[in-house]
């Protein structure tokens, strides 16, 4: 089997739902279940024995020691982590207990693990660290997108925090031979993401008729990747990575965040037109992130290179793919929606504008 850490966040929930749906190997899901870890991305998943469900933390090392010596997975994969820039912003400390202390336990965990299986397994067992472009930094409009050597320059907590957990992984593999690879992918979007990320935050904020809060300019640009692709380039890495290898995966997709808002609202006008008027009418210009980073841009030729691995959706037919599922899931978006929920939107966004409700 393989074990996945942060399996009910909206990666992770999807990569396993991908890989049952492809795959027999039963996965053992270890999730916090944080405000973005949510059981109910697995009701297609109802009473099926490949999916062994533990509700723990990635810092508890007795806990992991005790699941290796139980389940004796040939791989871990690491999604768990803090995930989202603005809340690192208010409260960095999850941020540097979760990514960074949680790595350091789970990769101590591995090696105490590792080190103890027959030959055969010991050369076949792999560390697969779930990371971001974000460790880079920021780049001007005119600079080369971020290929594998790009020097790290991380300006968010955040980023701060996953950078420090690459260095983990890098080390762990030079110093003990830890057989590690490390992915960095650009801005996912997809079904099951938390609608506090950019894309599905415009979603259920215009379904509601409340403000689209566009951040500064709006001209800061991202690179973004459909959620399953994401998940394909990590199966990819996995069976045919080499270990102590970093892979960048992207879409080839940069876009500045008012041109992502006015494609959200275009396909709602489309698909769920709106008696009151065009969504974009809801558009507004709100105080800047501090220390935004201006522009993110991924050269996936490696992966492509090296395992053959390339997107299968453009940003068009992803798009589509992720409000159609929005709406077709009203539930699933109330039930995330909660009082802690409303909370965080009063305090990040103040109570006039995203949190009204
Ligand atoms: P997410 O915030 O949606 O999910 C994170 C999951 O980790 C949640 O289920 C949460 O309950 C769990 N978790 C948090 N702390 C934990 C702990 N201490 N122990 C166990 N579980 C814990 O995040 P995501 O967007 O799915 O991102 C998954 C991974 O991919 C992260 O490592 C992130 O840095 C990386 N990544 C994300 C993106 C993106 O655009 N979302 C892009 C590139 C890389
Ligand atoms: P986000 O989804 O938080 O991802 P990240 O910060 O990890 O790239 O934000 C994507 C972009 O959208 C980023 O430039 C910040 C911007 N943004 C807004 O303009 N308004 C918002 O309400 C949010 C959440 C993000």
């Amino acid at each position: 089997m393989i074990l996945v850490t942060g399996g009910a966040g909206f990666i992770g929930s999807n990569f396993v739902l991908d890989w049952l749906r492809s795959s027999d190997e039963p996965v053992l899901n270890l999730d916090a279940l944080t405000y973005a870890g949510n059981m109910a991305n697995f009701a297609a998943l109802q009473g099926d024995a490949r999916h062994v469900f533990v509700h723990g933390d990635i810092c508890d090392r007795a806990l992991l020691d005790r699941l290796l010596a139980e389940h004796r997975p040939r791989a871990l994969l690491h999604f768990a982590a803090e995930s989202h820039v603005d809340r690192s912003i208010h409260g960095p400390g999850a941020f540097v207990r979760t990514n960074v202390e949680g790595s350091f336990a789970l990769l101590e965990a591995a090696r105490a693990y590792w080190g103890e299986l027959p030959a055969a397994e010991r050369a076949a067992f792999r560390f697969l660290h779930v990371s971001t472009d974000e460790v880079y930094g920021s780049l001007a409009s005119d600079d080369p997108a971020f290929s594998e050597t790009h020097p790290y320059q991380p300006n968010s907590p955040y980023s701060a925090s996953k950078a420090a957990s690459d260095h983990l992984v890098r080390a762990w593999f030079h110093t003990y031979g830890l057989p590690v690879l490390t992915t960095n992918c650009s801005n996912n979007y997809g079904p099951l993401q938390f609608p506090e990320k950019l894309i599905p935050l415009m979603i259920v904020n215009a379904l509601a008729a409340k403000p689209l809060p566009i951040y500064g300019d709006g001209l800061n640009v991202r690179d973004w990747l459909y959620v399953r692709d994401h998940c394909s380039a990590i199966r990819t890495v996995l069976a045919r990575g080499t270990p102590g290898e970093v892979y960048n995966i992207g879409g080839w997709n940069e876009r500045t965040n008012r041109q992502i808002v006015d494609a959200v609202c275009a396909l709602l006008d489309e698909l769920r037109p709106d008696p009151a008027g065009p969504y974009r009418r809801l558009i507004q210009f709100v105080t800047d992130r501090p220390g935004h980073d201006r522009r993110y841009a991924i050269d996936a030729r490696k992966i492509e290179r090296e395992l053959g691995w390339r997107p299968a959706e453009t940003f068009e037919t992803g798009i589509r793919k992720t409000l159609q599922w929005y709406l077709d899931h009203p539930d699933w978006v109330q039930q995330v929606q909660s009082g802690a929920y409303r909370d965080w939107l009063a305090r990040h966004y103040g109570s006039g504008a995203a949190a009204q409700s």
